[in-house]
């Protein structure tokens, strides 16, 4: 298989044309000099996804292999996915051609230390000093996470992993061997990724490693209880993000001067009318998905209406644990996709068989398709696969949230970007139309007074996707999974993305019409729709 349809990368580099949706922005468009000085541009991948030689070199299992093995990903594993782990300098060199700032990647936990705990294997050092040492050379920023979707597997099998105590003391190890070996070079830390879709989708729904729940929905789970271990699991995740950041404050941030905070998933509520039951609803819904962990991370403990409906099956903090918890962040970072509707669902409450989704009294709504299907439905478990709508108006409200509920913390996206069959033409417009939306309402979140840092694309290349596998994919370049060289082909988003981050304006054409061009007006614009 080939996709291939080059022609038209040929003559993108000055001009774009590409079909409507609405822009954000007004009549003269942006550029990313409409950006705060010192906003940071990049693309993210994580280690299990993009880096392959899973089983080399004293790297043991993840959760997320473990995971993969079962087949719920159509079959594909990240065995060897992109082949990062041996072709960093050649995607470094990309990252060059694309004018990034950034690389957002993750440092995988069993390939610097098998045992989970212990000692430091000598060639996953060595595989995290040459990528780092690679990205500095080229002047690319790197933003390291530490744990994505992939616990080792060893302490996932002694004791439960994330559902236990024991968790908080083997991460603050591992992240500590992350300040003490990298922290001179890196100087953006984000321990966990998607905390709170880790969490849910883990431990509730189980359709993300480790794949536990006791509700069914989509997967049999051999084990896990819906009831009560996504409260577990947050709660051990806030305890250990808490002890590597105090870690990190306390021992390394003077000498090193980084920055270290945590990761969630911003899925948009929107009212599903303007009724108060719905609007409450919305509420509701962000506590339960955001105020979990935002709301300790600012105020020492989980939201009233959690407490409420949850009740004593969502843990105590001590005092002293809240104290640790409270404030223990530079930045917030947010993985940016899509919006839902909220509509008030009391009898949820009523079920006898209680679980994460249904403790939330909320009904969701796709805003894609708002009237007909509800949520991942249980009934049927089909998975959305179509591409997610662009409403940059969603990301503002969502950004506007934080900055009025949590007192404007700083933010980085990282994450946002457009999920496409993988076979589709390297003619991504609809990645295009996604990218150049959704950066126009970060600008008009900023300029409306949002503490946004940065904006990162999911993802540099398609990589190996949770649930998804090899059959979607969300990269600003192709990697040919039949060709032994693992070639990368940019997409024109690459060249977009590129464009864009050379200068390029972003901005309206005739109504219906979005145009990038370059800032030279005396150039020819290319149609290509
Ligand atoms: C799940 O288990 C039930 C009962 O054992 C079985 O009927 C069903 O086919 C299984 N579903 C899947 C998706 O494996
Ligand atoms: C989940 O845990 C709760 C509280 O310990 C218990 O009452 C319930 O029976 C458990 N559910 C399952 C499916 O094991
Ligand atoms: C639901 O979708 C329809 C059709 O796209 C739209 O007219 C309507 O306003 C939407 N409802 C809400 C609550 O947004
Ligand atoms: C289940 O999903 C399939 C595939 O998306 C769809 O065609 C079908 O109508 C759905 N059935 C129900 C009962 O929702
Ligand atoms: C802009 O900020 C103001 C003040 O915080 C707020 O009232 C308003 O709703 C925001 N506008 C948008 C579009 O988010
Ligand atoms: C990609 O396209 C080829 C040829 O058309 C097809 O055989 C293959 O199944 C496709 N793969 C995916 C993941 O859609």
């Amino acid at each position: 298989m080939r996709i291939i349809d080059l022609g038209l990368n040929l003559f993108i580099e000055a001009f774009v044309i590409v079909v409507a949706v609405a822009s954000p922005v007004d009549e003269n468009g942006y550029s990313r000099h409409d950006f705060p000085g010192g906003f940071v541009f990049g693309a993210a991948t994580s280690a299990y996804q993009v880096e392959g030689a899973a089983n080399l070199d004293g790297r043991s299992p993840s959760i997320f292999d473990t995971y993969a093995k079962t087949g719920i990903t159509g079959g594909g594993t990240g065995d060897v996915s992109c082949d990062q782990y041996h072709k960093y300098k050649e995607d470094v060199q990309l990252m060059v051609d694309t004018s990034l700032d950034a690389y957002r990647f993750s440092i995988s936990w069993s390939r610097l230390i098998p045992d989970g705990r212990g000692p430091v294997n000598p060639k996953g050092l060595q595989y995290y000093n040459s990528l780092i040492d690679e990205l500095i050379s080229k002047g690319i920023q790197p933003h390291v996470t530490l744990h994505h979707f992939d616990l080792p597997q060893v302490l996932e099998d002694e004791y439960g992993g994330w559902t236990s105590r024991r968790v908080v003391k083997d991460f603050a190890s591992y992240a500590e061997v992350c300040f003490k070996m990298f922290g001179d070079r890196v100087k953006y830390w984000t321990t966990i990724n998607e905390a709170n879709i880790f969490s849910w989708a883990g431990y509730d729904l189980g359709f993300l490693p480790p794949m536990r729940c006791s509700f069914r929905f989509v997967f049999n789970c051999t084990r896990g209880n819906s009831s009560t271990e996504p409260y577990l699991a947050t709660h051990f995740m806030l305890l250990s993000h808490a002890a590597a950041v105090k870690i990190y404050k306390n021992k390394y941030q003077k000498t090193q001067m980084g920055q270290i905070g945590i990761n969630l998933y911003g899925l948009a509520f929107l009212p599903y009318t303007d009724n108060s039951e719905d609007v409450a609803a919305m509420r509701r819904a962000y506590d339960f998905h955001l105020g979990w962990y935002l709301d300790p991370l600012n105020h020492g403990d989980y939201p009233t209406t959690m407490k409420k409906n949850v009740g004593s099956r969502i843990p105590l903090f001590t005092a002293q644990e809240s104290r640790l918890i409270k404030g223990s962040y530079d930045f917030i970072g947010l993985n940016f996709y899509t919006s839902m509707y909220t509509k008030d669902n009391p009898a949820m409450l009523e079920f006898e068989m209680k679980d994460f989704f249904t403790d939330s009294a909320v009904e969701m709504r796709p805003s894609q398709a708002n009237i007909t299907s509800t949520y991942l439905s249980r009934v049927n478990g089909s998975w959305p696969s179509h591409e997610y709508p662009v409403k940059p108006w969603s990301l503002q409200s969502l950004l506007e949230y934080i900055k009025e509920n949590y007192g404007n913390p700083p933010l980085f996206i990282h994450e946002n970007g457009q999920r496409t069959v993988r076979n589709s033409s390297l003619e991504d417009t609809s990645r295009v139309e996604f990218l150049q939306g959704y950066i126009g309402a970060v600008l008009d979140s900023v300029r409306n007074g949002s503490n946004t840092k940065g904006y990162f694309t999911w993802s540099l290349l398609d990589v190996f996707e949770p649930v998804d596998g090899y059959s979607t994919a969300f990269g600003l370049y192709y990697v040919d999974l039949d060709d032994p060289e693992l070639t990368r082909y940019p997409k024109l988003s690459a060249r977009w993305f590129s464009n864009f981050l050379k200068g390029g304006i972003v901005c309206h054409s005739a109504p219906g019409g979005l145009i990038l061009r370059t800032k030279n007006p005396s150039s020819t614009s290319i149609k290509t729709t």
